[in-house]
């Protein structure tokens, strides 16, 4: 598979099988994460591997608890339902689409990692540019894995609440974020495009290309 169709065929992935997955493959997805360009050369990074069985269990109910809360912030309740009732149906929810979180044989998580490098007059734009380049370093590691036919799905916003029970169980320390996550396995199969849902309002690549001024986009 070469770069173009491992980049389009990169989808989120939210159901995988316990197939284990080879020290050799895992290796190469982790090295070409980290060639990822990074800002300043700082390699303001790590990422950590999950195989621990207790650890991943661990993590998987962090994920699918923040995904409860997710749902329970982000999609409307039905008319009639009491807050406790919609928090019940969102709990639910994220149990029946996420629960082979669980058998995944692997975790990755990108780890923020302060290395102190930037004066204070950079540090501000020096910490975006951390992030940006962990997020690089993920992108690598997606496209990566999904040349492996490997599934990954960048999640930042499920444990967005639960970042100190996440440190705790990965034995990071406080001034490293576990800023991204992701289950890292073999799926049944790969989503063939985006849910119905997201695709309805999915803007064209063309609406986003503006040709030399804004507004001027190509479609
Ligand atoms: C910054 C970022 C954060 C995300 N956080 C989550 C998350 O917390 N949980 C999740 O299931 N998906 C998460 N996603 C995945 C998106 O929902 C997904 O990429 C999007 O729906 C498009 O689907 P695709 O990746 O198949 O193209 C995140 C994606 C990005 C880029």
């Amino acid at each position: 598979m070469d770069a173009f169709e491992a980049i389009r065929k990169r989808r989120a992935v939210r159901n995988y099988t316990d197939r284990p997955i080879d020290d050799a493959v895992l290796d190469k997805v982790l090295r070409h994460a980290l060639v990822a360009p990074t800002g300043s050369g700082a390699q303001a990074w790590s990422l950590m591997v999950v195989r621990d069985a207790g650890k991943r269990r661990a993590i998987a109910d962090l994920i699918i608890d923040g995904g409860a809360t997710y749902f329970g912030i982000m999609r409307p309740a039905k008319e009639g339902t009491s807050p406790e009732e919609h928090q019940a149906w969102a709990k639910g929810y994220a149990e029946q689409i996420l629960p082979t979180y669980r058998v995944a044989p692997a975790w990755v998580v990108g780890l923020l990692v302060p290395r102190g490098n930037y004066p204070e007059r950079m540090r501000e734009g020096g910490h975006i540019d951390d992030l940006i380049s962990l997020a690089f370093a993920f992108e690598n590691l997606m496209v990566a894995a999904r040349a492996e036919g490997l599934g990954t799905v960048p999640t930042t916003a499920f444990q967005r609440f639960e970042k100190d029970r996440l440190r705790e169980i990965l034995g990071v320390p406080a001034d490293v974020d576990p800023a991204i996550v992701t289950p890292l396995g073999y799926p049944p199969e790969f989503p063939k495009g985006l849910p119905p849902a997201l695709q309805r309002n999915y803007r064209t690549w063309k609406s986003l290309v503006h040709d030399d001024s804004y507004g001027n986009t190509r479609e």
